[in-house]
């Protein structure tokens, strides 16, 4: 398994290009399924998540074409001409959970659809029970039968009232691509208001979805009887602006974020500034000041969007680790996201877990230590805090990396990061490249 070798304590300067969101990108990718017209999706991240999902799609009939190797230059089409299958097995689903969002558009699109459920993961148990009562709100019968989800709608789906009854982004997401194919008019509300499902909306919309309230937390569609293909550009990966804003902020640099937005990530930036980070807005993103000092302390408690982004909750602990005095970190979406937490420790964190509370006690340096994580975020949170120790750590696992991190070695050493991918097999030792930078001064 392929390892990422960092060597820290410098501080990062130079420029980075954010890639097309991955939590957007899978949603409008399931979306295809809505027409038998193609759907071009432009700034598609290079990422495993994406290909896995292109590979779910493709075994229901969809035909997928990739084009382009540079970020922000890759596109692809989504053919979902026909015959499409309304069965997607375990083996598929179980390597993502978002493949559950083809549940909603094949249904709405065949009047029957069979996924196999997604399970629990490392994050928590992760249930699926709201897209299951939103469908059935649309009039789908659902069963479940040996681990797989049937729904069945023989006259079509029905527009409906629902309330979702906590906040769920796939669910939104699934519930939205049901509805506006259902016959009549559909009042969703207590809608998450992520910019993903905002974006999907708009490109649903591109489609010939009829939706109101766009951005809010009440959706009105009034169905259509069939959509048509568009050509749609992935919104950027806010997660990703928040871990890259945050590398500038550990290591007292400066980086030059470009093709993203600073409006994004709200609550992340103004608590980062609070912290002791600058930004400054320019024509294609923002500029992340990392403070002359160290990082001040901060209590952080995660919520739906604008709130704190529980996908940059792992992130910020880095920071809060090297932050002079003691934060306070709240996890509130997700019952097990604090699986980052020994590991940290390992580094020479000190974090205690009180509850859903991480009571984090700022040290002056981490220590290098071979690391490993269980999920995509605690994952780059370990990267994270390898930036800011001068010694060497080794990050295991990296495929949780690759789901969500497209070229994240290429970005981080164009701002001056020693970092680099270890093969399996491969001996080569990148303390020799550090010697060769200390030695260069
Ligand atoms: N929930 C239920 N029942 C449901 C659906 C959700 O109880 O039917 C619970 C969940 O267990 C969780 C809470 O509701 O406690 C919120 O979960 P949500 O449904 O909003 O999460 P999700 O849609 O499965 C998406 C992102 C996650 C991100 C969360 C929260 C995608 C593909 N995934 O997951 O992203 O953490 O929203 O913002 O959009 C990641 O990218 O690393 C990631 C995990």
């Amino acid at each position: 398994m392929d390892k990422i070798k960092i060597i820290g304590g410098r501080p990062l300067t130079g420029q980075i290009r954010i890639s097309g969101a991955k939590n957007a990108a899978l949603p409008l990718m399931c979306a295809s399924l809505l027409t038998n017209e193609p759907l071009i999706l432009k700034n598609l991240p290079r990422l495993a998540d994406v290909f896995t999902l292109g590979s779910v799609l493709s075994h229901l009939g969809v035909k997928t074409t990739y084009q382009g190797e540079t970020v922000g230059n890759h596109q692809a089409t989504f053919h979902a001409k026909g015959p499409i299958l309304p069965e997607a097995p375990y083996d598929l689903v179980r390597k993502m959970r978002a493949s559950v969002l083809v549940l909603g558009p094949l249904v709405a699109r065949l009047g029957y659809a069979k996924v196999s459920l997604p399970g629990g993961c490392a994050i928590g148990t992760r249930p699926v029970d709201i897209h299951l009562k939103g469908l059935e709100a649309l009039g789908a019968e659902i069963t479940l039968e040996d681990g797989y989800v049937i729904a069945q709608a023989k006259n079509g789906l029905k527009g409906t009232k629902f309330s979702f009854p906590s906040i769920t982004v796939t669910g939104t997401e699934n519930i939205l691509m049901a509805a506006v194919l259902a016959q009549g008019t559909t009042r969703l509300l207590n809608c998450a208001v992520e910019p993903e499902v905002t974006d999907l909306a708009h490109c649903l919309q591109a489609m010939g979805a009829k939706i109101e309230g766009i951005g809010t937390s009440v959706l009105t569609i009034t169905g259509v009887s069939s959509l048509q293909g568009t050509i749609y550009s992935v919104l950027p990966d806010r997660i990703e602006t928040g871990t890259y804003a945050m590398a500038a902020g550990i290591t007292g640099g400066e980086i030059d974020l470009i093709g993203t937005d600073l409006d994004l990530i709200p609550t992340a930036s103004q608590t980062l500034e609070m912290m002791g980070m600058s930004f400054k807005k320019t024509a294609q993103g923002f500029i992340a000041k990392g403070p002359s000092g160290r990082l001040q302390a901060a209590e952080i408690v995660t919520d739906p969007y604008p709130g704190f982004a529980t996908d940059l909750q792992a992130q910020i602990m880095a920071l809060a680790c090297v932050a002079e005095g003691v934060s306070f970190i709240t996890e509130t979406i997700f019952e097990n996201r604090f699986m980052h937490v020994p590991e940290l420790a390992r580094m020479g964190a000190d974090i205690t877990i009180k509850g859903n509370t991480a009571v984090i006690k700022g040290i002056q340096h981490l220590k290098g230590a071979p690391v490993m994580a269980t999920d995509l975020r605690a994952s780059v949170s370990l990267v994270l805090a390898a930036l800011a120790s001068s010694e060497e750590t080794m990050v295991n696992r990296v495929y949780h990396l690759d789901r969500g991190y497209e070229e994240l070695e290429n970005k981080l050493s164009a701002c001056g990061a020693i970092i680099e991918r270890v093969r399996e097999g491969s001996t080569h030792d990148i303390s020799e490249t550090a010697h060769t930078f200390k030695a260069a001064g």
